[in-house]
């Protein structure tokens, strides 16, 4: 009995300590909330965008293909069969087929060129950084979408 009323003041004084904690961390908890909201969309943008999430063409796929491939892959020359200058062409794909799997960047022939690991490599000179390579893998994963 005694035992009984020991143990349950216990767990009394435990849950004040706990409610105090928790009352002493509320400014904490609400930086935290509002550093995550701000880390939140970099996140996505940034590529770490493990859920696969969809994301834009024109956010950054679109921006690294005019920039390192579209003068070989645009109007006045298609390589390989191939238009990297919007969107539809991209889906299209070249003469060996479509060059995105949507949602499988890892089987996607564009990914395994730029990844240097389907030869002749793209760009054949100067690779992608690593950031533009995760920019394409991020809309690859994400489904490749619109
Ligand atoms: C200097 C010109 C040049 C640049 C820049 C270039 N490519 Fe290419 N690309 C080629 C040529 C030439 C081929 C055809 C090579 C072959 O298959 O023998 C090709 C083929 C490809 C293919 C295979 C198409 C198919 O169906 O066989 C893919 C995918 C590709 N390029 C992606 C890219 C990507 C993505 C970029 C930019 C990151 C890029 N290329 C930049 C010249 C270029």
């Amino acid at each position: 009995m005694q035992e009984t009323r020991a143990l349950s003041a216990g767990l009394q004084s435990r849950a004040q300590m706990r409610g105090l904690a928790i009352r002493d961390s509320a400014p904490f908890l609400v930086g935290l909330a509002a550093a995550l909201m701000l880390v939140a969309p970099r996140r996505v943008s940034g590529g770490t965008n493990d859920a696969g999430s969809p994301v834009p063409f024109e956010r950054e796929a679109a921006v690294v293909l005019r920039a390192r491939c579209v003068r070989c892959h645009g109007a006045d020359e298609a390589s390989g069969g191939l238009r990297l200058d919007s969107f539809d062409a991209v889906r299209r794909g070249g003469e060996r087929g479509p060059v995105v799997l949507p949602g499988n960047s890892s089987a996607s022939l564009l990914m395994r060129k730029i990844l240097r690991v389907d030869k002749p490599a793209m760009p054949p000179r100067v690779p992608l950084s690593s950031s533009e390579i995760r920019s394409l893998r991020v809309w690859i994963d994400g489904g490749a979408a619109r």
